[in-house]
C-alpha cells in the first residue's frame, strides 16, 4: 500500500491506474477505523482494479463547541488495517492541502440537511459537501463508498452529486454492528464501559420498532413515541432525537406507505452517538 499527502501525486496515481483499465474506488474516512471503514474497504476492494481511501479529519464539519481537537486519531492502526484489506492507496492529506490560504468555496445541499443532525449541528453537513466533493474531484473516482450508518449523510451525499452532475456511482453499504447491537463508530472510543452499555439503548430501541412494524404498525408516532420514551428513559442517556421520515426525501410523513428511516441520535457520557434503521412497507420489515 502506498502512502501519498499531495494531490498532485494522487491524480498521478489515479491516472496510472485508469490508463490501465482500472476502476477507481475511493472510500473517504477520517480515520480511527474499525469493522464500519473496513466493510467499505472490502467491497470497494470487489468491485474496483483501484482503491484509494482517503483519511482528513475535516475541520469544516465540526462545529465551535464539537470535538475536533480530541477526535481519536490512530494512524498506524489505520495504515495497518488499510493494508490488511488490500488498499492500494492511502491519501493523508494535510490541512493546507485540502483548504489553501484563501479557499473561499463551499457546497450546501437545502431541505436534506434542515432536519435530524443538520438541527443540531447546523454548518455540519456543508462540512461534508463541501469536502467530498473537493475528494471527488481529487480522486476522480468511478465509484465511492459510504456507510448507512450515517444515513441522513449518504442521502445528502447521493443528491449533491446527483444535482452536480458528478459523474461518480455514489454506493451505500449496510450499518456494521458490534455482537451487542451497538453501532460501530469511532466516538464509541470515548465511552467508559458503563456508558458502553447504556448505548445498547439506541439499537435496542430501533429493534423495538422493527418488531412493532413487522406486526403491521404503520402510524409514525405509534412507531417513534416508544423510542423517544425507551431513550429518553435510559440513565446516562440523552435524546437528542428520534424521528421517522421518508427515506430519500427526509421529510415528515404520518404513516409507512413508502420506504422509511427511523433515525435517532443521543449523547451517550461524552459522546454523540447516531444509529438507524430503514422500515420498508413493500417487504413489511
Ligand atoms: P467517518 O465517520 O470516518 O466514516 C467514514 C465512512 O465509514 C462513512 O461513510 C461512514 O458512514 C462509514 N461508517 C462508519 N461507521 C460505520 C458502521 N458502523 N457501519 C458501516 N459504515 C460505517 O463519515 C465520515 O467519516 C466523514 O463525514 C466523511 C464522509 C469522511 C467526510 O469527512
Amino acid at each position: 500500500m502506498e502512502f501519498v499527502r499531495s494531490i498532485p501525486e494522487l491524480r498521478a496515481a489515479v491516472r496510472s491506474a485508469r490508463s490501465h483499465g482500472k476502476t477507481i474506488g475511493l472510500v473517504p474516512t477520517m480515520g480511527a477505523m474499525h469493522e464500519g471503514h473496513y466493510s467499505l474497504m472490502r467491497r470497494a476492494r470487489l468491485e474496483c482494479g483501484f482503491v484509494v481511501v482517503s483519511l482528513f479529519v475535516n475541520p469544516t464539519q465540526f462545529g465551535p463547541n464539537e470535538d475536533l481537537s480530541r477526535y481519536p486519531r490512530d494512524l498506524e492502526g489505520d495504515a495497518a488495517g488499510s493494508a490488511r484489506e488490500g488498499v492500494d492507496m492511502l491519501f493523508i492529506p494535510t490541512t493546507d492541502e485540502v483548504y489553501p490560504a484563501n479557499h473561499k468555496t463551499s457546497v450546501a445541499v437545502s431541505g436534506l440537511t434542515e432536519r435530524l443532525c443538520g438541527r443540531s449541528r447546523p454548518s455540519h453537513f456543508q462540512g461534508v459537501t463541501t469536502v467530498v466533493a473537493k475528494l471527488f474531484g481529487m480522486a476522480q473516482p468511478d465509484r465511492a463508498y459510504f456507510g448507512e450508518k450515517d444515513y441522513q449523510q449518504l442521502q445528502v451525499i447521493r443528491r449533491m452529486t446527483r444535482d452536480l452532475d458528478i459523474p461518480v456511482e455514489v454506493i451505500g453499504c449496510p450499518i456494521v454492528r458490534e455482537s451487542d447491537g451497538v453501532a460501530m463508530s469511532s466516538r464509541n472510543r470515548y465511552l467508559s464501559a458503563h456508558d458502553r452499555v447504556a448505548a445498547r439503548v439506541l439499537s435496542r430501541s430501533l429493534a423495538g420498532a422493527r418488531q412493532r412494524f413487522a406486526a403491521g404498525e404503520r402510524s409514525v408516532e405509534a412507531l417513534v413515541n416508544p423510542v423517544r420514551a425507551e431513550i429518553s428513559g435510559a440513565t446516562g442517556v440523552a435524546l437528542d432525537y428520534a424521528e421517522l421520515l421518508d427515506a430519500s426525501e427526509l421529510s415528515e410523513i404520518d404513516r409507512v406507505v413508502a420506504p422509511a428511516v427511523l433515525a435517532v441520535a443521543a449523547k451517550v457520557g461524552p459522546a454523540r452517538l447516531i444509529d438507524n434503521t430503514v422500515l420498508d412497507p413493500t417487504t413489511g420489515a
